[in-house]
């Protein structure tokens, strides 16, 4: 599994994945936010888990988001509308979680914290050859596209009561 200490050597340099500047990274996220403007419009609290330095976060539709980033380096970097949290607070509509459920990170911890905190809508994304098979309640949405030399998926659960 790759440490924190990896991670904070990683993220020295800004955006080190170049998400800002790659197409495919902007195709993607503006892929996750139709996807969920045409679901609910807008969210009450949405959690952003291995949120990264928030190029998605701070754009979810939400009244408040919070981001859980592994990462000290990464997440000072996060947006003035996003609050960096160590554990979730509460429970949350909107739950997203992408790039994360992949061996190189604690994926099984990941998942149970999302489960845990979702209380209706909890949105993987991912590269389809590197994603751990979890699930999370019922697919409503279920979407695949090329991103980079991959093909990358995007899916909506929604979580049982
Ligand atoms: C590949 S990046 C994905 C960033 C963002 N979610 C996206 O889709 O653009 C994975 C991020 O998860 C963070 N991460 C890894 N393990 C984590 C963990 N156990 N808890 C929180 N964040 C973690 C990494 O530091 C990194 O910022």
């Amino acid at each position: 599994m790759q440490t924190k200490q990896e991670l904070e050597n990683w993220y020295e340099q800004e955006d080190p994945w170049d998400y800002t500047i790659t197409e495919d990274d902007i195709y993607r996220k503006h892929f996750y936010l139709t996807v969920l403007e045409d679901l609910d419009g807008t969210y009450e609290r949405a959690l952003d888990i291995g949120a990264g330095e928030g190029f998605i976060t701070k754009d979810l539709p939400a009244k408040e988001i919070h981001a859980i980033e592994l990462s000290d380096t990464a997440a000072k970097r996060l947006p003035e509308n996003v609050k960096r949290v160590s554990t979730p607070i509460g429970k949350y509509d909107l739950v997203l979680v992408t790039g994360l459920l992949y061996s190189q990170y604690d994926h099984r911890a990941i998942a149970k914290m999302a489960t845990d905190a979702a209380s209706k809508h909890v949105c993987i994304g991912g590269i389809v050859d590197w994603l751990r098979p979890y699930v999370f309640g019922e697919l409503i949405r279920s979407f695949e596209f090329p991103y980079r030399e991959y093909l990358s998926a995007f899916k909506v659960y929604e979580t049982r009561p």
